[in-house]
């Protein structure tokens, strides 16, 4: 206890099995202790990522309880009509980046982005969401062995994700700026309450 109030108040439950998105959002929430919080949720079948996280966190919250968020993420390539979107982790398990680059093969118009959707349940069942997104494109080829996913191949300022570091890569994705948006909103919470 600290000052009447328990100091685990800063420990938070990611809800994520994935580790390239679990260090990215702990480097980010350094102030902070976050476990690696793995256990499966139900992924509704929706056009938005918001919907997704927010049936995912009223999930949890009643399995679970509070002090956890999750992140929910997608690439979504403009020729493709948002392709793969909410279905991102399904293709990039199945088709993979050499997939997504043959689907573009002949394909001029390569313009993408990235979004990421953090839906956050206080230990009072009280529920908040944090977005980002950053517009890039697709590259021809894979390049780079940084990162996780599509990183390879999402190019932004002339690099793709993969050639850049994860602290280069966290001040301009997606994830970044949604955890920097989560990060403000904790900082002022807690301290009114500390
Ligand atoms: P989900 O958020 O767990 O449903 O998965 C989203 C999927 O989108 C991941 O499995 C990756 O394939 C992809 N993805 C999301 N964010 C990133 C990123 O920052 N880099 C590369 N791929 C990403």
């Amino acid at each position: 206890m600290k000052n009447g109030v328990d100091i685990n108040m800063n420990r938070l439950r990611f809800v994520t099995s994935n580790k390239g998105k679990f260090y990215e959002v702990k480097s980010l929430l350094a102030d902070y202790e976050i476990e690696m919080f793995n256990v499966g949720y139900p992924e509704i079948q929706a056009s938005d990522l918001e919907d997704v996280a927010c049936y995912g966190i009223r999930y949890l919250w009643n399995e679970y309880g509070g002090n956890l968020f999750l992140e929910d993420s997608g690439l979504f390539i403009h020729k493709l009509n948002g392709f793969p979107g909410v279905f991102s982790s399904y293709a990039q398990n199945t088709i993979g980046n050499r997939g997504i680059l043959k689907l573009l093969s002949d394909e001029k118009d390569r313009r993408a982005y990235f979004k990421s959707v953090i839906a956050y349940c206080d230990e009072k069942g009280s529920i908040k969401l944090f977005g980002g997104r950053v517009d890039g494109f697709i590259s021809y080829e894979e390049v780079g062995d940084e990162g996780f996913g599509f990183d390879p191949i999402f190019l932004y300022d002339g690099r793709t994700f993969g050639e850049i570091s994860l602290d280069d890569k966290n001040k301009k994705s997606h994830r970044g700026f949604a955890v920097n948006e989560f990060k403000r909103y904790l900082d002022n919470n807690f301290k009114e309450v500390l």
